[in-house]
């Protein structure tokens, strides 16, 4: 009863717009930030390389035709069980940030391609990750390095994430220079580093014009590049990735949740009971730091409501669909006088929401009916979407070479009609 809307197209759009606007590094998508089959195909179709974190994502896109050399293991800690499918299906290339983490690979994989991790915090991030991941460039990389050349183990470049949500176009150039320095002393032991990974960290919303707004951090990134990184004369560089997730897979999502029941309170507040939670897509408002922002979409065929201008507000709170007190969306917000059939949208709800859902209750929110859209428009109306899909339109765009049954609609559409 909760469905996505997905716009796959938003997937070539924010490719396009990222390699155009640094030319020099090659996107691996963070399959953790939304594992969306279709997500995944077009963006290995358009020659995306991907982040992966276990087996389990390294199997999903090794599955679909995608070579070992486009995938960075990019887990610093790595349990056994993935470090022993990434050497059986030879993905070389994995991060570390210890010395533990380098004895065990030098152990099981010492063929591996070492990827130091350093520590490289934007504080003004969204979601930090520093205090668990990410050696200290000055104080413990050195010490790193030198440790991995007795283990005789290849260290072929630094990767570094300044925080999910980067808000500062400082943080990127500031992790270039630090990442210089660890090439430098690599290179003083030794090592010829190849490989720079710039991790995730991007904002991913369209503007009004349908364009993913990536102007300043872009340039900060190209003259950090320039600056740090040079092409040499011989036309050699180092090679450039990132770990984009949330800019991929935020924009690209709207969830709509069905008003199941409408309590009055004693108090003459109101709450509601919609079929996601916090155990479902809104796990983000724990994890992620996640904040709302719904439409209330009226079901068809129900009594007309007050004109937008003088209707009534309530302090409302939402709950999601779990027996559980701490399944609530919102709560004391005031909003118009909802009607158990009613529907609330969610926009931008695709990064790091249905990833982490479970079906806690027996009630498979993990598992919403997806509807995939190849429209125009950056947003895309309802109406438009719906007719684009039953004509089957653009199902030969060559982009989207997925199986069949993907493109089609796989939610009930019924359900989804009444929206419109
Ligand atoms: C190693 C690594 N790379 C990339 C990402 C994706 O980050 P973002 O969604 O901020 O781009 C994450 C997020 O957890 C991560 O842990």
């Amino acid at each position: 009863m909760a469905a996505n809307y997905l716009w796959v197209r938003s997937a070539l759009l924010s490719l396009q717009a990222f390699t155009e606007k640094m030319p020099r590094v090659r996107p691996f998508y963070a399959v953790k930030c939304n594992p969306d089959p279709v997500m995944l195909r077009v963006l290995a179709n358009l020659g995306c390389g991907f982040d992966c974190a276990s087996a389990k994502e390294m199997a999903t896109v090794l599955d679909m035709g995608v070579e070992a050399e486009s995938i960075v293991f990019a887990h610093p800690c790595k349990r056994p069980l993935d470090l022993e499918f990434a050497i059986e299906t030879n993905v070389t290339r994995m991060t570390f940030d210890c010395v533990d983490e380098l004895e065990k690979v030098a152990a099981e994989c010492p063929h591996a391609e070492l990827v130091l991790r350093i520590r490289a915090d934007d504080p003004s991030a969204v979601v930090q990750f520093g205090h668990k991941y990410g050696a200290d460039p000055q104080t413990e990389a050195p010490m790193l390095l030198a440790a991995a050349k007795q283990l005789e183990m290849n260290v072929v470049g630094v990767s570094f994430h300044v925080g999910s949500g980067s808000q500062s176009c400082d943080a990127y150039p500031l992790a270039v220079e630090a990442a210089r320095r660890v090439f430098d002393q690599a290179a003083d032991l030794g090592y010829e580093m190849q490989l720079l990974d710039l991790g995730g960290g991007f904002w991913g919303r369209f503007d009004a014009t349908g364009h993913v707004p990536l102007e300043d951090v872009s340039e900060a990134i190209n003259s950090a590049l320039d600056r740090f990184f040079p092409v040499n004369s011989s036309g050699r560089k180092v090679e450039v990735i990132a770990e984009p997730g949330r800019y991929f897979a935020e924009a690209c999502t709207t969830m709509y949740a069905l008003v199941t029941t409408v309590k009055d309170r004693p108090d003459g507040s109101r709450s509601y009971y919609i079929t996601d939670g916090v155990y479902g897509s809104f796990n983000n408002l724990v994890y992620d730091h996640g904040s709302v922002t719904a439409k209330v979409l009226r079901g068809p065929g129900m009594p007309p409501v007050q004109p937008v201008e003088t209707e009534t507000r309530l302090p409302s709170t939402v709950f999601g669909p779990t027996c559980d007190g701490v399944d609530l969306i919102f709560k004391d917000v005031p909003m118009p006088l909802l009607r158990r059939g009613d529907w609330l949208q969610f926009p931008n709800f695709g990064a790091y929401t249905i990833a982490g859902a479970c079906a806690f209750n027996g009630i498979p929110v993990d598992n919403p009916d997806i509807m995939y859209v190849w429209s125009e428009e950056p947003t895309g109306s309802w109406e438009h979407s719906v007719a684009m899909l039953r004509k089957g339109a653009d199902k030969d765009n060559p982009a989207l070479q997925a199986p069949e049954h993907h493109l089609c609609f796989v939610a009930d559409l019924h359900d989804l009609e009444s929206i419109c």
